[in-house]
């Protein structure tokens, strides 16, 4: 990838081609859980800008500049109530639609009048899947909302968590990409008690070929990546995961019970939300999806708060690795391995220095579809991805054995929603 190409796709602030293009898709700004009415507003930093979001007394979501309009105190400091952010320092009240509603501190005779005028920025929210959403783009009406599975089901069947890490949004989905470093970087986690449990057995599956073949077609979403092997005696297996551009990839999973989603979020050029989402959509969830979240740290907001960094070398373990341990990031699970090797790369990965292989296809297809979407975005403002027939809802990663002379698509047929 030349420089250009590589500046084109990382740089996302306001402004930028790419951070034009990514506004305009609804992302996850935090967990819907994290605001109560009449509660503490949070700060939200998305797209290399800062906001607060709020539940108002009537329980609605409010998504506001986090600088006071008037003269930029932080409204995380504002009074929250009667249905609206109180600003501390002089009192102006602003509402979940973004309208500043009172001014006490002006005259008043023209006080009403002088609130009305005030400009506030603001950006319209949905709540769904166990997290507030918010749509930062230009449209005066905001685009359909990609109601992706997960965003059906109850709270008790949905459980989003969120990594932080200090790396460009392109690195992070990257990884959630790259299906070719599974059975490496992760070998030792697949075939540990927990890593069994969580992929139900199918990790002898994963182990048993190491060079799956990859087969794309592409979606309107983005595309389906069929990973298949071969070398299981009178069956194959396949894992297809599906990326729905340009944030989220679905993690295979069998047919039934508990599965992954997972995005990559831009907070700014060099800081990225993570969010890995189970959900089970025929049940609660199950304790093995639990489980693996509970070798992660407390907190759902920043479940790796604990992870290292360079200096420590993400507390990578050599007597760990001399007694087998293949990474030498012990017992926390995937995503502390893959945060490692992502932040290993430095903040923006200078893609001029790669030498890609065939493992590498689906990363070059991303980056290609990613390249037409935001020039296409530049010269006509047409927004990738998210046309009017795609059916989010019935987006599903799986995973499955089929008989060795069938194909894996037939065989997906059955199984797809
Ligand atoms: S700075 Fe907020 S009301 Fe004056
Ligand atoms: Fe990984």
């Amino acid at each position: 990838m030349n420089q250009a190409d590589n500046e084109l796709l990382t740089r996302i602030g306001p402004g930028s081609a790419m951070g034009s293009l990514l506004r305009e898709y609804w992302v996850p700004a935090c967990r819907s859980a994290k605001l109560v009415a009449d509660g503490a507003p949070e700060r939200v930093r998305l797209f290399a800008e800062n906001f607060v979001a709020f539940r108002a007394t009537d329980g609605r979501v409010g998504f506001l500049q986090e600088a006071c309009p008037h003269r930029c105190a932080s409204l995380r400091l504002a009074r929250n109530e009667g249905n609206g952010l109180r600003c501390i320092f002089h009192g102006w009240k602003f509402s979940v639609d973004g309208e500043c509603v009172d001014a006490p501190t002006e005259p008043r005779a023209q006080r009403e009048k002088f609130a009305r005028s005030v400009p506030v920025r603001h950006h319209p929210t949905h709540e769904a899947g166990g997290l507030v959403w918010v749509y930062m783009g230009k449209e005066a009406v905001p685009p359909r909302f990609p109601d992706f599975e997960f965003t059906h089901l109850p709270v008790d069947r949905v459980a989003p968590y969120r990594g932080i890490i200090r790396t460009n949004w392109l690195q992070g989905l990257e990884a959630l990409l790259d299906s070719a470093h599974v059975g490496i970087l992760h070998g030792t986690n697949l075939d540990s008690a927990a890593g069994r449990a969580l992929f139900q057995d199918e990790s002898d599956l994963m182990l048993g070929d190491g060079a799956p073949i990859f087969e794309f077609d592409e979606q309107p979403y983005g595309f389906r990546e069929g990973a298949v092997r071969q070398e299981l005696g009178d069956n194959h297996y396949a894992r297809v995961r599906e990326v729905a551009l340009p944030f989220f990839s679905f993690i295979p999973a069998a047919p039934r019970g508990s599965r992954i989603a997972c995005c990559s979020i831009p907070i700014d050029e060099t800081t990225t939300a993570q969010w890995y989402i189970s959900y089970n959509a025929d049940g609660p969830l199950s304790p093995n999806a639990i489980s693996m979240l509970g070798r992660w740290s407390e907190d759902p907001d920043h479940f790796n708060a604990d992870m290292g960094d360079a200096d420590n070398l993400w507390h990578q373990d050599r007597e760990a690795m001399a007694a087998g341990h293949w990474s030498g990031i012990v017992d926390r699970g995937n995503p502390y391995e893959d945060f490692a090797v992502q932040e290993s790369m430095g903040p923006i990965v200078d893609r001029t220095q790669e030498y890609l292989g065939t493992c590498d296809r689906v990363i070059y297809r991303a980056r290609q579809l990613l390249l037409d979407a935001v020039r296409r975005h530049q010269a006509t403002g047409a927004v990738a991805f998210r046309d009017e027939v795609v059916d989010f809802a019935r987006i599903r990663a799986l995973s499955y054995v089929f008989p060795r002379e069938g194909d894996w698509r037939t065989a997906h047929r059955e199984y797809a929603i």
